[in-house]
């Protein structure tokens, strides 16, 4: 019966329900619609779950609905659950066991909904957990065991709510290691456990996002986004102007403080990150061919440290595995390479290690290796181009012109340009790049002076 009613209103599908309908037509709820593992009870008007739903969905819509609050074992006969929407109902309060026999779960949108407090239990046994929509809610607390064996968790949106504290110490390395998205933007937080922070694993600092809080203007708030900034993490460079914190709390004092750092002149940005865990970024530009020295200097100051190298190019670097008569590793911790080669550019991360007190300190150091000649080989490059997009564009015209017999051989000139574009012409290739020498300079004193730079004692090893 309530089959036929649904085809009816839906004409164009009613073929494709009676053959994927054929065995479900007893349990789908009237008021869903329900195709192959998929059931959408979506804007159905329910006030409470439906009590027969069948076992074998894969996933269950149910937004749009007036639901109020998920109970105990609210999908336990559906084993096979693995997305389920109920965004844009009325949810302030998920009960104990209420994910009962869903661990199966992916997959799980309550965004939209009235939830105040996300409490421990919550999404207890969610162990197969990627995704997590809590944005839009009227959150105003996030328990600290919450995010506690969601180990398989990908990404987690709880923008647009009221949360002034977020659990950060809670997500580690080993307990989170798929976590690259943690949206808090939009919400009220003011302080932020900044020690906490910064042990935060490498993805989950690159994917936070914390634009549009109410961030008080400090130092220590200023020096991790500053190094965060650095990274060059789209969180912060799709958000530059959202970012923004309050002078002494004031939120009429508001400022967008990555683009106006006036304020932050008397920190010193490296100081305040410097803790005994600590990672320092900093940039090196060498032209090929040339000698570099990277330091390895960090917070440790025993004089009893151990250092390890590491970068793609090179792999893992100590003092005893070099066989390399190139590369030294000097007892402080530097590392020198004699004749850089344009693929040693990349990241160089040291680790130093003080193993009596059981302290390590990591530095990283973007090495950028210059061809000398780089600019003028893509002048060059670019000037090949344009010579044959010419020479096609030539050929097309005289192909495609109607050819007037008489016109025929007269035509031929019209290539001899090319000749003076020919590319195994150096000089004329190195002639065309003369133009631009000036406009490469600017550039690399436009690099040098970069205020952020130069101000907050960022270090400039080259040496030549
Ligand atoms: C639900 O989980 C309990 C243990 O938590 C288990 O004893 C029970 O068999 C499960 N039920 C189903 C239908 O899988
Ligand atoms: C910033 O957050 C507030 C709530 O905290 C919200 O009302 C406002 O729309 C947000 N602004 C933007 C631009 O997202
Ligand atoms: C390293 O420097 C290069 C060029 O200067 C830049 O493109 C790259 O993003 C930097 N890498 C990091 C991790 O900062
Ligand atoms: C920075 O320090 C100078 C003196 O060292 C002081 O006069 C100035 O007020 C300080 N600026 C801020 C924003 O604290
Ligand atoms: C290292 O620094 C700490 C404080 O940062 C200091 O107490 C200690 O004496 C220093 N050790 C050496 C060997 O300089
Ligand atoms: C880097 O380039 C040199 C030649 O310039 C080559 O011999 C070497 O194998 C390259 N190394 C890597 C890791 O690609
Ligand atoms: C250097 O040692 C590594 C292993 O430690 C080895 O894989 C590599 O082939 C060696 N290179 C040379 C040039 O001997
Ligand atoms: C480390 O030692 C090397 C060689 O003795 C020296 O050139 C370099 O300046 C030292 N680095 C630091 C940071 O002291
Ligand atoms: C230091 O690093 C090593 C591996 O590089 C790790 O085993 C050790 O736990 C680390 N120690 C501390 C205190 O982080």
């Amino acid at each position: 019966m309530s089959t036929n009613m649904t085809c009816g209103l839906y004409p164009g599908l009613f073929l494709l329900l009676l053959c994927l309908l054929h065995d479900s037509e007893e349990t789908c709820p009237s008021m869903c619609l329900c195709i192959s593992d998929t059931a959408s009870c979506s804007s159905g008007g329910l006030s409470r779950l439906p009590l027969s739903l069948p076992s074998f969905f894969v996933t269950l819509d149910l937004s749009h609905n007036h639901l109020s609050w998920l109970g105990p074992g609210s999908f336990q006969r559906m084993p096979r659950l693995e997305n389920l929407r109920l965004a844009h109902n009325q949810i302030s309060t998920v009960s104990h066991d209420a994910f009962r026999n869903a661990s199966g779960l992916r997959h799980l949108d309550l965004s939209s909904n009235k939830l105040r407090m996300i409490e421990q239990h919550y999404f207890q046994g969610l162990w197969r957990l990627e995704e997590l929509l809590l944005f839009n809610n009227r959150i105003a607390q996030v328990e600290a065991g919450t995010l506690n064996g969601l180990s398989s968790l990908k990404k987690a949106y709880f923008s647009f709510n009221q949360i002034t504290h977020f659990p950060f110490f809670s997500i580690q390395d080993h307990s989170h290691p798929f976590l690259t998205m943690l949206d808090l933007s939009s919400n009220r937080m003011s302080h932020l456990p900044w020690e906490d922070m910064k042990t935060l694993p490498g993805l989950v600092q690159r994917g936070l996002y914390l634009h549009n809080n109410s961030l008080i203007c400090d130092c220590s708030m200023y020096s991790v986004f500053w190094h965060w900034n650095l990274r060059g993490y789209d969180s912060l460079r799709d958000f530059t102007d959202e970012l923004t914190c309050f002078i002494y709390g004031e939120p009429r004092a508001a400022i967008r403080f990555l683009r106006y750092n006036r304020f932050f002149h008397n920190c010193t940005v490296e100081k305040a990150v410097l803790q005994p865990v600590t990672v320092l970024l900093s940039n090196v530009l060498v032209s090929e061919g040339e000698r570099v020295r990277l330091d390895c200097q960090t917070s440790l100051n025993s004089t009893d440290l151990s250092f390890t190298w590491f970068s793609h190019s090179k792999g893992y670097i100590t003092q005893s595995s070099i066989n390399d008569t190139l590369i030294s590793l000097f007892p402080n911790g530097t590392l020198e390479i004699e004749e850089t080669k344009v693929n040693d550019s990349g990241l160089y991360v040291c680790t130093a290690v003080d193993i009596k007190q059981a302290l390590n300190a990591t530095r990283e150091v973007n090495v950028t290796v210059l061809l000398p000649a780089a600019e003028s080989f893509n002048t060059g490059y670019t000037t090949l181009l344009g010579c044959v997009v010419t020479l096609v564009l030539i050929s097309m015209y005289l192909f495609l012109t109607p050819c007037r017999c008489n016109g025929c051989k007269q035509s031929n000139p019209a290539v001899i340009p090319i000749a003076t574009c020919d590319p195994s012409t150096l000089s004329s290739v190195f002639s065309c790049t003369t133009r631009d020498q000036s406009k490469i300079h600017t550039n690399k004193h436009v690099v040098f002076t970069e205020p952020m730079m130069m101000e907050e004692g960022t270090e400039w090893t080259s040496e030549s």
